[in-house]
């Protein structure tokens, strides 16, 4: 299973350019906006979850972050951000791998996470991923988190999603983690579709 996942990102990522797929945004503004207003300084740590070739690890290495990891099950997709971001990529730890089948060894100030939780449509992959994101945050860590609201689309890249308004997306990560603050977003695609996204904040009690 694990592998099939593994073969369809890498074959989406080695297929499609990065500014066509549907999830691509020139820039990454709600996660930029979330980050600006909890005001973190530029030493904290943050893991971009499955953050793929976006370029909020882009953002944040310009704004002088210093402890930055992107984590993907998919190798290619990691290419595309290594290779924009040239000699850059030196200062970002770029791993790869499962979110729900990965074991953090460290804890990080930030895990975000923009359209990469909605994919896990069982409940012991989410019980999973529930169980990486507790072994790497601490308390006072935050969680930024996005997936397909109640009226977004039903798959994503071919693959069925599971939906969540902000009162359910909570409810997947109480009582280790509280709700901050949540918002709308209706993000435009590339080829002009409108897709309703769900974001929450979440601090680590
Ligand atoms: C819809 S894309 C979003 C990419 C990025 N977060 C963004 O906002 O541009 C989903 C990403 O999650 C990655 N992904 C899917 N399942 C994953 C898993 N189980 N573990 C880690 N990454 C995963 C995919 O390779 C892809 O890059």
């Amino acid at each position: 299973m694990t592998d099939a996942k593994r073969e369809h990102w890498d074959e989406v990522y080695r297929t499609k350019a990065t500014d066509s797929v549907s999830w691509y945004q020139p820039i990454p503004e709600p996660s930029l906006k979330a980050l600006d207003a909890l005001q973190l300084p530029a030493t904290a740590s943050l893991i971009d979850v499955g953050g793929g070739a976006s370029s909020l690890v882009d953002r944040l290495v310009e704004r002088g972050w210093s402890d930055l990891t992107v984590l993907d099950i998919a190798a290619p997709a990691l290419d595309v951000a290594k290779a924009r971001l040239d000699d850059d990529a030196m200062r970002v730890t770029w791993m790869v791998a499962d979110v729900a089948k990965w074991r953090p060894w460290r804890c990080y100030d930030v895990w975000h996470d923009r359209a990469v939780f909605h994919f896990l449509t069982e409940p012991e992959q989410r019980l999973a991923y529930r169980h990486a994101l507790e072994a790497g945050t601490a308390a006072g860590s935050v969680v930024i988190i996005a997936t397909f609201a109640p009226d977004g689309p039903e798959r994503c890249s071919g693959l069925p999603v599971q939906r969540y308004d902000a009162a359910a997306l909570a409810a997947e990560f109480s009582p280790a983690f509280t709700l901050e603050r949540d918002w709308r977003e209706e993000h435009t695609t590339p080829g002009g579709g409108r897709q309703s996204f769900q974001w929450c904040v979440l601090h680590r009690r």
